[in-house]
């Protein structure tokens, strides 16, 4: 079985809480923006980062930011 990757050519807006995320950076998880382990056939980790304001956060999908893991309007260049 192979992993198919999941990116998509604009940003996840989430409703952020105050917590610790782990943003998918290698594509290939099934619960994107967020890892779900599935790494671990790559030699790429999650960035994890704590999130310190409710309200929107704008994820990247497209894993191309320059501001991983925050969209940077990179994906617009695509
Ligand atoms: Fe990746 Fe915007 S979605 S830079
Ligand atoms: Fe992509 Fe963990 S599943 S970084």
């Amino acid at each position: 079985m192979s992993l198919e990757k999941s990116i998509q050519n604009s940003p996840h807006i989430i409703k952020g809480e105050k917590k610790k995320y782990a943003w998918c950076a290698c594509g290939f998880s099934s619960n994107q923006p967020f890892c779900d382990g599935s790494h671990k056939v790559t030699d790429i980790t999650p960035i994890v980062f704590e999130n310190e304001k409710e309200g929107n956060i704008v994820l990247c999908g497209c894993k191309k930011s320059d501001n991983q893991p925050f969209c940077d309007g990179t994906h617009s260049k695509l």
